[in-house]
Protein backbone atom coordinates (compact mmCIF):
# COMPACT_ATOMS: atom_id res chain seq x y z
CA UNK A 1 0.00 0.00 0.00
CA UNK A 2 1.06 3.36 -0.72
CA UNK A 3 -1.32 6.09 -0.11
CA UNK A 4 -4.06 5.68 2.92
CA UNK A 5 -6.84 8.05 2.89
CA UNK A 6 -8.44 8.96 5.77
CA UNK A 7 -11.98 10.02 6.10
CA UNK A 8 -13.00 11.88 9.01
CA UNK A 9 -16.98 11.78 9.47
CA UNK A 10 -16.74 11.71 13.24
CA UNK A 11 -18.33 15.01 13.81
CA UNK A 12 -22.19 16.20 14.77
CA UNK A 13 -22.82 18.32 12.02
CA UNK A 14 -24.15 20.36 14.52
CA UNK A 15 -24.73 23.56 12.15
CA UNK A 16 -26.28 21.33 9.76
CA UNK A 17 -29.09 21.14 12.48
CA UNK A 18 -30.07 17.35 10.69
CA UNK A 19 -31.31 14.79 12.76
CA UNK A 20 -28.31 12.56 12.86
CA UNK A 21 -24.29 13.70 11.84
CA UNK A 22 -24.04 15.07 8.14
CA UNK A 23 -22.24 12.12 6.92
CA UNK A 24 -24.92 9.82 7.53
CA UNK A 25 -27.81 12.31 5.52
CA UNK A 26 -28.88 11.29 2.02
CA UNK A 27 -27.16 14.14 -0.61
CA UNK A 28 -29.49 13.55 -3.55
CA UNK A 29 -30.04 10.21 -2.88
CA UNK A 30 -26.81 8.83 -1.66
CA UNK A 31 -25.30 9.32 2.03
CA UNK A 32 -22.36 11.52 2.08
CA UNK A 33 -19.76 9.59 3.48
CA UNK A 34 -20.38 6.99 0.95
CA UNK A 35 -20.34 9.90 -1.86
CA UNK A 36 -17.29 11.47 -0.69
CA UNK A 37 -15.53 8.11 -0.39
CA UNK A 38 -16.39 7.01 -4.00
CA UNK A 39 -14.19 9.48 -4.92
CA UNK A 40 -10.94 7.84 -3.15
CA UNK A 41 -12.58 4.79 -4.45
CA UNK A 42 -11.80 5.53 -7.96
CA UNK A 43 -8.40 7.68 -7.49
CA UNK A 44 -5.70 5.59 -8.89
CA UNK A 45 -3.56 7.22 -6.47
CA UNK A 46 -5.31 5.94 -3.32
CA UNK A 47 -4.67 2.29 -2.44
CA UNK A 48 -6.82 2.08 0.92
CA UNK A 49 -9.38 4.08 2.59
CA UNK A 50 -10.04 4.45 6.38
CA UNK A 51 -13.84 5.78 7.62
CA UNK A 52 -13.82 7.82 11.00
CA UNK A 53 -17.22 7.79 12.78
CA UNK A 54 -19.06 8.82 15.17
CA UNK A 55 -18.81 5.91 18.29
CA UNK A 56 -21.66 3.49 17.91
CA UNK A 57 -22.40 4.37 13.95
CA UNK A 58 -19.16 1.80 12.59
CA UNK A 59 -21.74 -0.93 11.99
CA UNK A 60 -23.91 1.29 10.05
CA UNK A 61 -21.10 3.21 8.44
CA UNK A 62 -19.70 -0.43 7.37
CA UNK A 63 -23.02 -1.17 6.25
CA UNK A 64 -23.06 1.53 3.34
CA UNK A 65 -19.28 0.91 2.48
CA UNK A 66 -20.09 -2.48 1.93
CA UNK A 67 -19.78 -2.33 -2.11
CA UNK A 68 -16.26 -0.05 -1.65
CA UNK A 69 -13.22 -2.50 -2.24
CA UNK A 70 -10.48 0.19 -0.77
CA UNK A 71 -12.28 0.50 2.56
CA UNK A 72 -9.87 -0.82 5.30
CA UNK A 73 -11.39 0.01 7.95
CA UNK A 74 -14.14 1.30 9.99
CA UNK A 75 -13.37 3.26 13.04
CA UNK A 76 -14.75 5.41 15.86
CA UNK A 77 -13.13 9.36 16.22
CA UNK A 78 -12.82 11.15 19.51
CA UNK A 79 -14.60 14.52 20.56
CA UNK A 80 -11.42 16.40 18.59
CA UNK A 81 -11.10 16.52 15.27
CA UNK A 82 -7.55 15.66 15.65
CA UNK A 83 -8.67 12.68 17.62
CA UNK A 84 -10.49 11.24 14.70
CA UNK A 85 -7.12 11.84 12.41
CA UNK A 86 -5.62 9.87 15.19
CA UNK A 87 -7.74 6.92 15.11
CA UNK A 88 -7.44 6.89 11.48
CA UNK A 89 -3.83 7.22 12.08
CA UNK A 90 -3.87 4.19 13.72
CA UNK A 91 -4.91 1.73 11.07
CA UNK A 92 -2.27 2.36 8.97
CA UNK A 93 -0.38 -1.29 7.85
CA UNK A 94 2.35 -1.80 10.45
CA UNK A 95 5.72 -0.52 8.90
CA UNK A 96 3.39 1.35 6.66
CA UNK A 97 5.66 4.67 4.89
CA UNK A 98 3.93 6.22 2.25
CA UNK A 99 1.45 8.84 2.06
CA UNK A 100 -1.68 9.67 4.31
CA UNK A 101 -4.30 11.40 3.67
CA UNK A 102 -6.58 13.28 5.62
CA UNK A 103 -9.86 14.25 4.15
CA UNK A 104 -13.32 15.85 5.10
CA UNK A 105 -15.85 13.46 4.36
CA UNK A 106 -18.08 16.64 4.10
CA UNK A 107 -16.27 17.98 1.16
CA UNK A 108 -17.94 15.39 -1.49
CA UNK A 109 -16.52 16.85 -4.84
CA UNK A 110 -12.81 16.26 -4.52
CA UNK A 111 -11.79 15.61 -7.94
CA UNK A 112 -9.42 13.25 -9.00
CA UNK A 113 -6.95 16.02 -10.32
CA UNK A 114 -6.67 17.26 -6.71
CA UNK A 115 -5.95 14.56 -5.14
CA UNK A 116 -3.37 13.29 -7.27
CA UNK A 117 -1.78 16.67 -6.99
CA UNK A 118 -1.67 16.62 -3.29
CA UNK A 119 -0.60 13.22 -3.17
CA UNK A 120 2.19 13.70 -5.43
CA UNK A 121 3.22 16.93 -3.54
CA UNK A 122 3.01 15.60 -0.68
CA UNK A 123 5.17 12.23 -1.80
CA UNK A 124 8.00 14.97 -2.73
CA UNK A 125 7.84 17.94 -0.36
CA UNK A 126 6.51 15.51 3.22
CA UNK A 127 3.51 17.88 3.41
CA UNK A 128 0.91 19.44 0.82
CA UNK A 129 -2.42 20.85 1.34
CA UNK A 130 -5.25 22.78 -1.35
CA UNK A 131 -6.22 26.23 -1.12
CA UNK A 132 -8.14 29.00 -2.13
CA UNK A 133 -7.93 32.09 -2.31
CA UNK A 134 -9.91 34.34 -0.42
CA UNK A 135 -12.68 36.20 -1.93
CA UNK A 136 -13.99 38.31 0.67
CA UNK A 137 -11.67 41.09 2.40
CA UNK A 138 -10.52 39.47 5.62
CA UNK A 139 -9.81 41.74 8.90
CA UNK A 140 -8.82 41.69 12.16
CA UNK A 141 -11.23 42.42 14.80
CA UNK A 142 -11.55 43.26 18.62
CA UNK A 143 -14.30 44.05 20.64
CA UNK A 144 -16.08 44.93 17.20
CA UNK A 145 -13.55 47.37 16.23
CA UNK A 146 -11.11 46.53 13.38
CA UNK A 147 -7.66 46.43 14.33
CA UNK A 148 -6.32 46.19 11.20
CA UNK A 149 -7.34 45.13 7.04
CA UNK A 150 -5.06 41.85 6.03
CA UNK A 151 -3.28 41.86 3.27
CA UNK A 152 -5.41 39.12 1.67
CA UNK A 153 -3.46 38.53 -1.72
CA UNK A 154 -1.06 36.77 1.05
CA UNK A 155 -3.92 34.79 2.70
CA UNK A 156 -5.71 31.58 1.39
CA UNK A 157 -8.14 29.20 2.74
CA UNK A 158 -7.41 25.49 3.59
CA UNK A 159 -9.17 23.10 1.56
CA UNK A 160 -8.76 18.83 2.42
CA UNK A 161 -7.28 16.75 1.61
CA UNK A 162 -4.26 17.42 3.28
CA UNK A 163 -1.54 14.84 2.92
CA UNK A 164 1.82 13.67 4.53
CA UNK A 165 4.21 11.07 4.19
CA UNK A 166 3.33 9.21 7.33
CA UNK A 167 6.46 9.69 9.39
CA UNK A 168 6.26 13.42 9.09
CA UNK A 169 2.37 13.43 10.30
CA UNK A 170 3.08 10.90 13.00
CA UNK A 171 5.75 12.69 14.54
CA UNK A 172 4.20 16.17 14.21
CA UNK A 173 0.70 14.72 15.52
CA UNK A 174 3.09 13.14 18.58
CA UNK A 175 4.15 16.68 19.44
CA UNK A 176 1.07 18.64 19.09
CA UNK A 177 -0.97 15.84 21.35
CA UNK A 178 2.39 15.86 24.03
CA UNK A 179 2.32 19.69 24.12
CA UNK A 180 -1.77 19.71 24.50
CA UNK A 181 -2.14 21.65 21.05
CA UNK A 182 -5.70 22.19 19.65
CA UNK A 183 -5.54 21.82 15.69
CA UNK A 184 -8.46 23.02 13.44
CA UNK A 185 -6.65 21.31 10.45
CA UNK A 186 -3.45 18.71 10.39
CA UNK A 187 -0.98 20.78 8.58
CA UNK A 188 -1.00 23.08 11.53
CA UNK A 189 0.88 20.38 13.23
CA UNK A 190 3.30 20.07 10.69
CA UNK A 191 3.70 23.87 10.95
CA UNK A 192 4.70 24.03 14.46
CA UNK A 193 7.59 21.64 14.20
CA UNK A 194 8.81 24.20 11.00
CA UNK A 195 8.26 21.57 8.18
CA UNK A 196 7.65 22.74 5.13
CA UNK A 197 4.28 22.49 3.67
CA UNK A 198 3.32 22.76 -0.11
CA UNK A 199 0.39 24.74 -1.02
CA UNK A 200 -1.53 23.24 -4.11
CA UNK A 201 -4.40 24.91 -6.24
CA UNK A 202 -7.68 23.81 -4.47
CA UNK A 203 -10.94 24.15 -6.24
CA UNK A 204 -13.96 25.75 -5.59
CA UNK A 205 -16.01 22.91 -5.95
CA UNK A 206 -14.36 20.78 -3.21
CA UNK A 207 -16.34 23.39 -0.28
CA UNK A 208 -17.04 21.81 2.53
CA UNK A 209 -20.45 20.93 3.08
CA UNK A 210 -21.25 23.16 6.65
CA UNK A 211 -24.38 24.61 6.76
CA UNK A 212 -28.19 24.09 4.91
CA UNK A 213 -27.37 26.17 2.16
CA UNK A 214 -24.23 24.53 1.81
CA UNK A 215 -26.36 21.47 1.15
CA UNK A 216 -28.71 23.24 -0.84
CA UNK A 217 -25.49 24.27 -3.40
CA UNK A 218 -24.76 20.35 -3.45
CA UNK A 219 -27.91 19.28 -4.42
CA UNK A 220 -28.15 21.87 -7.15
CA UNK A 221 -24.98 21.15 -8.38
CA UNK A 222 -25.79 17.49 -8.66
CA UNK A 223 -28.97 17.84 -10.56
CA UNK A 224 -27.16 19.95 -13.26
CA UNK A 225 -24.16 17.44 -13.18
CA UNK A 226 -27.52 14.62 -13.81
CA UNK A 227 -28.92 16.77 -16.10
CA UNK A 228 -25.71 17.16 -18.37
CA UNK A 229 -25.81 13.24 -18.63
N1 LIG B 1 -14.78 15.61 12.31
C1 LIG B 1 -14.39 14.41 12.92
N2 LIG B 1 -14.26 14.36 14.28
C2 LIG B 1 -14.52 15.43 15.03
C3 LIG B 1 -14.92 16.65 14.43
C4 LIG B 1 -15.04 16.71 13.06
O1 LIG B 1 -14.17 13.43 12.23
N3 LIG B 1 -14.39 15.32 16.35
C5 LIG B 1 -14.97 15.67 10.85
C6 LIG B 1 -16.41 15.94 10.45
O2 LIG B 1 -17.18 14.74 10.47
C7 LIG B 1 -16.27 16.53 9.07
C8 LIG B 1 -14.89 17.18 9.11
O3 LIG B 1 -14.24 16.72 10.28
O4 LIG B 1 -16.32 15.58 8.02
C9 LIG B 1 -15.00 18.70 9.07
O5 LIG B 1 -15.64 19.15 10.26
P1 LIG B 1 -16.98 20.00 10.31
O6 LIG B 1 -17.35 20.48 8.96
O7 LIG B 1 -16.84 20.96 11.42
O8 LIG B 1 -18.09 18.87 10.68
P2 LIG B 1 -18.86 18.66 12.05
O9 LIG B 1 -17.90 18.81 13.17
O10 LIG B 1 -19.63 17.40 11.92
O11 LIG B 1 -19.90 19.89 12.01
P3 LIG B 1 -20.18 20.95 13.18
O12 LIG B 1 -18.86 21.58 13.52
O13 LIG B 1 -21.15 21.89 12.57
O14 LIG B 1 -20.77 20.18 14.34
MG1 LIG C 1 -16.90 20.69 13.55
Amino acid sequence: METLAILVAAGRGERMGAEKPKAFLDLAGRPLLVRTALAFEASTSVDGIVAVVPAGLEEPARGLLAGLRKVVAVVAGGARRQDSVLAGLRCAPEGFTGVVLVHDAARPFVSLELIEGVVAAAREHGAALPVLPMVDTVKRIRANRVVKTLDRSELAAAQTPQGFRRDVLARAYEVAFREGLTLTDEATAVERLGGQVVAVAGAENNRKLTTPLDWAWAEVLLARQEGQR
